[in-house]
């Protein structure tokens, strides 16, 4: 590998959400960001931008469109054109600007939890009702959708579905059938189609990434995709987020929501995600090589030293859902971690109901990182 991923980087003192959240004894192994450099050109890009010393006003580069055009045809066989694209500073501003967009708040938005903990707020926002339907969770663990429950979950009132694929926490990525299923579902019940697909390039061999807008044209027309660099390249400090939109109408109510909301591109962030979907693809080979490492480390580690505790492996994200509910502290495994481990994770029941009894670990560290949050939550759970 030309990328050393085992590097040892000091974020205490880089204003780092992740790292200042809980006391200084705590590893934190919970928000969504990697500990690792991002991409060599990806910091080229910026020291350049940096050292021409002028900040004012910017302008997207000139080629940025062109740029994000190649990198979703050749990574998810899918053709979009300029005109389809409008970039945001993040997803979550898109999911929703969406929502405001396009429903009142008598409306309804319908979701699959365990879910990412800012799609129960767009409802709190605004005032539109979430209509949700947990995903079904089988004996051995894996998840998948409940069509029959999806049917009845559904409401007169129900106006858009948010889709997460691949899915945060559980780490499910779609298969064809089933996101041929979810389009079927939204096409019939008159649903836009929002799907957010923001780990879509964190996939490991065996699954596939396929964008539920390239299934065919129909769905294309209902479907507002989100991507972004930022979770792929870790870039999330730099807002920069891609909205694919090829229905003209939903194009023009949705530049109408965020003019006079959303300002001018950040000047870095362009740069940072220009740079990485140009020249990046080589060192998103080797994360993912080691991310798999990581992961399958991971899987092997729960099972043979965490009796009680279980896991499946994530087909995508960097992201472990553990299920804890065996274990005596099962209620809350997040405090009993957090207090006897010195292990800061994610909280299951911030992902719904559904995830009591569960925590979220992000195994995007280094090894040596991984292996020491294990060995405290393993000695934290000795006798028991
Ligand atoms: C499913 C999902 N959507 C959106 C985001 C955040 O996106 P952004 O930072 O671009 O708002 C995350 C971050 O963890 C995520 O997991």
């Amino acid at each position: 590998m030309a990328e050393n991923f085992d590097v040892l980087l000091d974020r205490k003192r880089s204003d780092s959400i992740k790292w200042n959240v809980f006391p200084e004894d705590v590893l934190p192994m919970w928000v969504a960001d990697m500990d690792f450099l991002s991409p060599p050109a990806v910091i080229d890009a910026l020291t350049r931008r940096v050292g021409h010393g002028v900040f004012g006003y910017a302008a997207e580069p000139e080629d940025l469109q062109e740029v994000v055009i190649r990198w979703v045809a050749d990574q998810y066989k899918m053709q979009v054109e300029p005109q389809h694209l409008l970039f945001v500073p993040g997803v979550v501003t898109g999911l929703n600007l969406a929502s405001r967009a396009f429903l009142s708040p008598a409306e309804g938005l319908m979701f699959q939890p365990p879910i990412y903990p800012p799609f129960f707020e767009i409802g709190r926002h605004t005032g539109v009702e979430s209509h949700t339907v947990d995903l079904m969770r089988n004996s051995d663990g894996f998840y998948s959708i409940d069509f029959e429950a999806l049917e009845k979950g559904v409401r007169p009132n129900t106006r858009m579905f948010l889709l997460c694929n691949p899915h945060n926490p559980v780490g499910r990525v779609f298969t064809q059938k089933e996101l041929e299923q979810i389009a079927d579902f939204c096409l019939r019940h008159r649903l836009l189609l929002c799907s957010d697909e923001i780990h879509c390039d964190i996939i490991y061999p065996g699954s596939t990434h396929i964008p539920v807008m390239s299934l065919g044209n129909e769905i294309a027309q209902h479907t507002i995709m989100l991507i972004a660099p930022s979770k792929t390249f870790n870039i999330a400090g730099l807002g920069f987020s891609v909205m694919i939109i090829k229905n003209e109408e939903i194009m023009t109510r949705m530049k109408r929501t965020f003019s006079g909301i959303l300002p001018h591109p950040d000047l870095l962030a362009v740069q940072a995600a220009r740079a990485a979907y140009l020249e990046g693809k080589p060192w998103l080979q080797e994360l993912l090589t080691y991310l798999k490492g990581n992961r399958d480390y991971l899987y092997d580690f729960v099972n043979a030293e965490f009796s009680g505790i279980s896991m499946t492996k994530p087909e995508g994200t960097f992201l472990a859902w553990l299920d804890c509910r065996r274990m005596p502290f099962g209620k809350d495994p997040f405090t009993f971690f957090l207090k006897n481990a010195k292990v800061g994770l994610n909280n299951g029941i911030d992902f719904g109901l559904a995830g009591e009894g569960f925590v979220r670990l992000n195994y995007a560290c280094p090894r040596s990182v991984l292996e020491e949050g294990l060995a405290r939550m393993k000695q934290a759970m000795k006798g028991m």
